[in-house]
């Protein structure tokens, strides 16, 4: 960008100029280069005699051509790194098939911003990369560009075009294309498990951003199970590792994202997650007609925080909309509070295993609680609620597990806990009997809860016992 702005001057002039004088300055270039190249780089393909007339022009640096925006749109393509890329074998025309030396330079393309060129362009990799374009426009980001987002990325801006290396040659962690955008997310990313062992050798079978998120069929990271499978794809002992000292397993990583425990310094929320209790899809705001946002600030007109009641009239209101089978209920996720954390993946020593840590009177990860359905493009719509509703009775009726938890059963199993405490303190018992009080007692804890649920389910003719299930997996 400096160079060329530094460039421009001249840049303005040189369109001017005759393209004769291109050509022989340029086929000069070209025996000068054939004739220095290295070895080495032998290898490289030459470039067609097509695409040298072009370059006959376009390799010349600082060329570029002022647009009515006031933007500049560099002209220049730098000739080597285009031979040597994969897409030498097509040849410029092979993108470009409208600019032939028979119409062009004369025709000019009305091309309004650099960003709508780019945009154009995307049709241009149809024909060979269908597969990828299909992917692509399922992405966010593709749903973000629909919407008009200025700065999401189409095909150009994650390859340049004239430079695409093979897949064979592993660019380096820094390069990755991500990065231009979430730059705070590269660097809580470079810091971690994954970051640290991908940056120092280039055989770590670590992940970096598209191992997890994918690359072109990218989605809204909160939701569905797509990356925690992402984990679990190359972390396949997940479940053993875990049962040896963290009872009621599944429930546990159920309810907790990973990196609510692997990213030791975060802070910590919990999400209250509306669902489609017949299909066990959570609800989502459909098209154009945002109706979290108005029903959750019409219930919270102070705007202090949803509180119970208003959590249940909201409720209600999402259970009015579905058929009398489909009420809406509520599954609690502890989860990171931003993007960052959420990528601040620490080694397993420093992963968070203090059972106190969430299950104490006032435990920090149960301080800050939002409700959230899906917004139209994927990304949650968020709404806060107060912490007290977590341990309201008057909406316990309906939502699952989880959410008890944070109401009665949380209170049961922190007298359970001081218990084991206590018992650990004076009888010194192993890990394994610590596991099976709890799981004893959470097993009748749940019991209870199942039959208060049903009893006030058969009271509410009408309302369905569906209410009351619990956080079964969807
Ligand atoms: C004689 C010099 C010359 C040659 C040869 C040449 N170009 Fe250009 N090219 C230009 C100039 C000058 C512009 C800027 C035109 C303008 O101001 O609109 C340009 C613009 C472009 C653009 C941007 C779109 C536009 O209209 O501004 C593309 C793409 C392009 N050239 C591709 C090619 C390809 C592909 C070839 C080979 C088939 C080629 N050019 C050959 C001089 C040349
Ligand atoms: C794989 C497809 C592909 C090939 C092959 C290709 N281009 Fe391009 N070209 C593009 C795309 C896409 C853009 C838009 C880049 C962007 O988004 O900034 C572009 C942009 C350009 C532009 C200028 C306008 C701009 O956006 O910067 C010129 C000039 C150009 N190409 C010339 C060439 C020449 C000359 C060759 C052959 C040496 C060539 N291209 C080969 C895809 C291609
Ligand atoms: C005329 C056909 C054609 C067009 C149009 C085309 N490509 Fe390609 N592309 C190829 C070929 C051939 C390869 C190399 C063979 C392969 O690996 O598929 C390739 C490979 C690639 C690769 C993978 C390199 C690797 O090995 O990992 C990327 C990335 C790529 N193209 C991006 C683009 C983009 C972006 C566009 C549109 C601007 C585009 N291509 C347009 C033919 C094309
Ligand atoms: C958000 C960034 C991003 C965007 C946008 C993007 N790509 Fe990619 N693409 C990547 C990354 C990263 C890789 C390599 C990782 C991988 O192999 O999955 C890749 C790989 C590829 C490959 C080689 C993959 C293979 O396995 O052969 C092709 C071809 C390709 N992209 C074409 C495209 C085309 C065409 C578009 C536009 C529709 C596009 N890409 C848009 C990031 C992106
Ligand atoms: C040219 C800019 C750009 C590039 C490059 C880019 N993104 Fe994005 N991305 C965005 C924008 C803008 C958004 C929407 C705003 C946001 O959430 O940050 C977004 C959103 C996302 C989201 C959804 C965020 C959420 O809230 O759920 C994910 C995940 C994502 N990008 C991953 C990637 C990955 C992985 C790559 C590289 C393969 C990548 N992005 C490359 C601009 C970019
Ligand atoms: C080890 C897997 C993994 C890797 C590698 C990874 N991410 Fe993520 N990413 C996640 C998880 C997990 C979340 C949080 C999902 C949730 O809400 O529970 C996330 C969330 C995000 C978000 C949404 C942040 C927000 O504000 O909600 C973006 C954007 C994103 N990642 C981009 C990237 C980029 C860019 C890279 C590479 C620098 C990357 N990710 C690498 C797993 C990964
Ligand atoms: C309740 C907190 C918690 C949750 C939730 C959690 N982990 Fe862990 N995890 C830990 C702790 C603590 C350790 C270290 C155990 C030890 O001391 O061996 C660990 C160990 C690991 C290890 C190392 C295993 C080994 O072989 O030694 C991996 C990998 C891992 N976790 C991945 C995950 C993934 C993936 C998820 C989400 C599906 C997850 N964890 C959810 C706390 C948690
Ligand atoms: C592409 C495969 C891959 C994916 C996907 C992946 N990991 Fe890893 N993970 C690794 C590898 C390889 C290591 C070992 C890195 C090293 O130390 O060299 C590792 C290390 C770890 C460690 C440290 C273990 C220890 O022994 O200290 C944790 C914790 C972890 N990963 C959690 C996760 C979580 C959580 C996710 C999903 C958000 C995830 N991983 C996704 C491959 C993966
Ligand atoms: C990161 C926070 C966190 C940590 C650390 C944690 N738990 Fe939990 N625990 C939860 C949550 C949230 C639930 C509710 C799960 C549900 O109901 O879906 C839960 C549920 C339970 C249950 C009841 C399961 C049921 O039937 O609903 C028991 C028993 C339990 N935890 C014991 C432990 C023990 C023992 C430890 C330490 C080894 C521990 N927990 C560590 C958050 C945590």
């Amino acid at each position: 960008m400096a160079s060329l702005r530094h460039e421009r001057k001249w840049g303005g002039h040189f369109l001017a100029l005759h393209a004769g004088i291109f050509l022989a300055a340029s086929l000069m270039l070209m025996v000068l280069w054939a004739s220095t190249t290295p070895p080495v780089q032998a290898a490289t393909p030459p470039l067609s005699a097509a695409d040298q007339q072009c370059m006959a022009c376009h390799g010349t640096t600082g060329l570029e051509k002022k647009l009515k925006n006031g933007e500049t749109l560099a002209l220049h393509i730098p000739g080597r790194a285009f031979a040597a890329s994969v897409h030498n074998v097509i040849g410029c025309a092979g993108c470009h098939s409208d600019m032939t030396l028979a119409n062009h330079p004369p025709l000019k393309k009305k091309i309004t911003s650099v960003r709508e060129n780019s945009i154009a362009l995307v049709e241009t990799c149809r024909g060979c990369h269908e597969d990828k374009l299909k992917l692509y426009e399922g992405s966010i980001h593709a749903s973000l560009l629909r919407e008009g987002n200025p700065i999401a990325p189409v095909c150009s801006d994650c390859h340049n075009p004239h430079a695409v290396a093979a897949k064979t040659a592993r660019a380096p962690v820094a390069e990755v294309p991500c990065r231009k955008c979430h730059g705070s997310i590269f660097d809580a990313y470079i810091g971690s498990v994954h970051g640290k062992s991908r940056s120092g050798s280039s055989e770590s079978a670590a992940p970096i951003c598209a191992d997890c998120h994918r690359a072109h069929d990218v989605l809204a990271a909160g939701s569905g199970d797509r990356l925690k499978n992402a984990c679990l794809g190359c972390h396949g002992n997940v479940l053993e590792a875990h049962q040896s000292w963290l009872p009621n397993t599944e429930r546990h990583l159920e309810a907790i994202s990973c990196p609510a425990c692997h990213s030791p310094s975060a802070q910590r929320r919990v999400d209250l997650r509306l669902y489609n209790n017949a299909t066990g899809q959570r609800m989502s705001e459909k098209q154009g007609v945002p109706q979290f946002e108005l029903r959750a600030n019409s219930a919270d007109a102070v705007g202090s925080g949803l509180d119970a009641l208003a959590l249940q009239s909201l409720l209600r209101e999402f259970s009015r909309d579905n058929e009398a089978s489909a009420r809406t209920t509520v599954r609690g996720r502890l989860e990171v509070r931003n993007g960052e954390d959420a990528h601040r993946l620490a080694p397993k020593s420093a992963a968070l295993k203090d059972c106190a840590a969430c299950h104490r009177e006032g435990a920090a990860p149960f301080q800050s609680v939002t409700v959230s359905i899906v917004g139209p493009d994927g990304r949650p719509v968020r709404h806060d609620a107060q912490k007290e509703v977590l341990n309201s009775v008057i909406s316990v009726e309906s939502v699952g597990g989880f959410y008890a938890i944070g109401g009665t059963r949380i209170k049961i199993l922190d007298v359970l806990f001081v218990l084991a405490l206590l018992a650990g303190i004076g009888v010194p018992i192993g890990h394994l009997s610590l596991n099976w009080l709890f799981r004893r007692y959470a097993r009748n804890a749940a019991t209870q809860a199942a039959a208060i649920a049903q009893a006030e389910a058969t009271e509410q003719p009408g309302a369905g016992a569906t209410g009351t299930t619990k956080n079964d997996q969807p």
